[in-house]
């Protein structure tokens, strides 16, 4: 069955890009194509540049905005090195939106290896062509590396205790498996735990995930190069999940702001209205914050 997918604050999103200059938007993440989408049929100015690390992705993308070919250009990369590529550089774009993470289809795939609940290989590449897969980083990297890790991306409580145990499972067998992990997450903070408290894996898993894709990686810098590419009275959209991300993209936004080249369309994030919090729980964590380009 196709997974239900709800665009995070799509109607918000809409009425920030409603009244933009005519031009393209480069949807940095468009995923399973819902924003993009929303965009097309209520923002008669504007085309869409939609990216994805993810060529199944893509390929969903492709499918659901197969009526808008005349205003569509679908291309695998990565939108943190985008603003070079010969397909931004020849289009007049005055409007960015980015919202990061995994879609529901990734999270829904067991062999993707991205969610807790579904067992399957711990790999977690959005891309899958490349790079190191979470197996590789929880098979070899060092304890200490590993604390590190789930202190800073997952804010992971006892983050040493859960990391000295993976060393100690991995004496034994290679953690392949996104439930041999889970299994020994709950051997540090046991497996049961009261309605609407979050499993700690998920935490760990968000952790592996920021650093397989380097989610964080050349966010300040694509952010800070914006005001080079998009039109004035362009528009910079930004959905994020978590709070590191939240705070390096409001920190790089008000950089924007105080060196003259953009302008803050709120001096606070916007979330989630009640409406959508009941339809779509998981939007829960989702903030939004935009700036218009001087
Ligand atoms: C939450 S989904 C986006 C959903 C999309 N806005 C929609 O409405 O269908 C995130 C998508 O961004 C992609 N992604 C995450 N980080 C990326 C990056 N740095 N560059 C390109 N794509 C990325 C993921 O592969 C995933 O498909």
């Amino acid at each position: 069955m196709e997974p239900r997918h709800y665009p995070v604050m799509r109607n918000e999103i809409v009425d920030l890009l409603r009244d933009v200059p005519p031009g393209w938007m480069i949807d940095g993440t468009v995923g399973l194509g819902g924003h993009a989408l929303r965009v097309l049929r209520e923002v008669p100015q504007l085309c869409v540049l939609g990216l994805d690390m993810d060529r199944n992705s893509l390929k969903e993308a492709d499918r659901r905005l197969a009526g808008w070919q005349d205003r569509v250009v679908l291309l695998q990369a990565n939108y943190t090195s985008c603003l070079d590529l010969p397909q931004v550089q020849e289009r007049s774009i005055t409007a960015v939106l980015v919202d990061p993470g995994i879609s529901t289809m990734q999270l829904q795939d067991a062999a993707r290896g991205f969610s807790h609940n579904l067992d399957g290989p711990l790999d977690m590449r959005k891309d899958q062509g490349s790079g190191m897969t979470a197996a590789d980083v929880v098979n070899n990297w060092s304890q200490e590396q590993l604390t590190a890790l789930f202190r800073e991306y997952g804010e992971v409580r006892r983050a040493g205790e859960l990391a000295k145990r993976i060393i100690e499972m991995r004496l034994f067998t290679p953690i392949l498996t996104t439930t041999q992990l889970k299994q020994v997450v709950e051997k540090v903070f046991g497996s049961r735990f009261p309605r609407g408290v979050v499993h700690p894996a998920a935490r760990v898993f968000q952790a592996l995930r920021i650093c397989v894709n380097h989610e964080l990686d050349g966010v300040e810098a694509f952010i800070l190069r914006l005001p080079e590419v998009v039109k004035p009275g362009g528009r910079i959209l930004f959905l994020s999940f978590h709070s590191l991300e939240d705070r390096l993209v409001k920190r790089t936004l008000r950089r924007l702001q105080a060196e003259g080249r953009a302008t803050c369309l709120q001096p606070f994030p916007v979330f989630p209205q009640a409406d959508e919090l009941q339809e779509n729980p998981p939007s829960h964590s989702a903030r939004l914050r935009g700036a218009e380009v001087a």
